[in-house]
């Protein structure tokens, strides 16, 4: 049962509810407005009328995926490339990973030109004949970390847990995989540094599976991956299952609107002024947007990929530099495109507004007002 009535089928289609009937009246079947649609008559609409062609599914991802979509978009989903955020125990080799994924998926010649750190890296992967693309956060060590695993349905769609062979499970590997947990997003494991003498990759599946984390070869879900960073070896293999797993999540968005998503991390540059660092969610981000992030707000002057190159647009799932706001933002806030900057500025300054009274009650009940909580 796909628990739609024609009615909502209609307005999450954004069609007139007749559009419906008659459709389904031409093949035989007779429906009222209010009646609920079984899922092969729900299909039979949206083929009918060119939609989608698996209406239930994608609109259970998209519940699923984030508040970031609303019934407007539907119509106009598109594949988006995962998001991974990896994460574990300090020393595990989380930023070498990284740093290899990158070495050996980036091209040489644009290697050098790679002088901007932006925290979130753009990858190319060949899967099934096909290039695919990953965007990878590198939350570690970061302010936004916190922040960003608070909210980490909403900003990762999948975990890297990086478990370093030498040294097995640890606090921060569980904590990690807490949250991961917690937040409902699918874990891969990279048992890492298996080229060391005293690697022991059996022992660590034995502590991840006391976790509940049981590798799919002894009979459970969770696929690991026996890597090493530093030497580059099978980092093919993990990618693919990354991709793997990115299909079975139906990661959708609509690039047909105006862009919002999440403040990655934000700083002040001396030179450039306030940067931030953006993923975006939903919608394409472009240069002269009026933006609002939090209570900042300002009209976009430059983007900036992970390479280093400006770019004009940023459609779902990835990350760019801005420069154009009025203030820094924090790492964790929305950010939404508005359609005037007038209008941007008035949300910012009622944001900004809400935000300082919070402040203030907090101060408050806490009893110590002082001149730096009150500015
Ligand atoms: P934090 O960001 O501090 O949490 O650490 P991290 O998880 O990012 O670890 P990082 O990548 O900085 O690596 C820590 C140390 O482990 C470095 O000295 C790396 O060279 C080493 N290392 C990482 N991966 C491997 C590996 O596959 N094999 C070996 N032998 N050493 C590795
Ligand atoms: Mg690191």
């Amino acid at each position: 049962d796909s628990n739609l009535t024609v009615r909502e089928l209609a307005e999450r289609l954004n069609i007139a509810e007749t559009e419906i009937i008659k459709s389904l009246f031409s093949k035989g079947i007779a429906v009222n407005i209010t009646q609920t649609l079984d899922l092969e008559t729900a299909r039979l609409v949206t083929e009918e009328l060119g939609v989608l062609i698996e209406v239930p599914e994608v609109i259970a991802a998209a519940t699923k995926q984030t508040e970031m979509l609303d019934a407007k978009d539907l119509e106009h989903l598109q594949r988006r490339p995962p998001v991974v955020t990896i994460m574990g125990h300090v020393d595990h080799g989380k930023t070498t990973l990284l740093d290899s994924i990158r070495k050996t998926k980036v091209a040489q010649g644009e290697a050098g030109g790679i002088t901007q750190h932006i925290g979130a890296y753009h990858v190319d992967v060949e899967h099934n004949g096909v290039s695919q693309q990953i965007v990878f956060l590198d939350t570690p060590g970061h302010e936004a970390f916190t922040a960003m695993r608070a909210r980490g349905a909403r900003v990762t769609d999948m975990a890297i847990l990086v478990v370093a062979a030498d040294d097995g499970v640890q606090p921060q590997t569980r904590e990690a995989f807490s949250h991961a947990k917690a937040a409902g997003v699918p874990v891969v494991v990279a048992i890492n540094k298996i080229d060391k003498p005293d690697a022991n990759p059996d022992r660590i599946k034995q502590e991840l599976s006391e976790l509940g984390l049981v590798p799919e070869e002894w009979g459970g879900e969770t696929i690991m991956v026996p890597v090493s960073a530093l030497k580059g070896e099978n980092l093919d293999t993990l990618l693919e299952m990354l991709l793997l797993v990115s299909e079975v999540e139906e990661l959708v968005a609509n690039p047909n609107r105006l862009g919002k998503g999440t403040v990655i991390e934000a700083n002040l540059d001396r030179a450039r002024g306030p940067v931030a660092t953006l993923l975006v969610q939903n919608g394409t981000l472009r240069v002269g947007d009026a933006i609002v992030a939090g209570g900042v707000f300002g009209k976009i002057r430059a983007m900036i990929d992970d390479r280093g190159q400006k770019v004009e647009a940023a459609s779902p799932s990835f990350a760019v530099e801005i420069l154009g706001l009025n203030n820094v933002p924090s790492a964790g806030d929305e950010f939404e495109v508005y359609p005037t900057e007038k209008e941007a500025r008035l949300i910012a300054e009622k944001t900004a507004e809400t935000q300082r009274n919070s402040r203030l009650q907090l101060a408050m009940s806490s009893r110590r007002v002082t001149l730096t909580t009150l500015s």
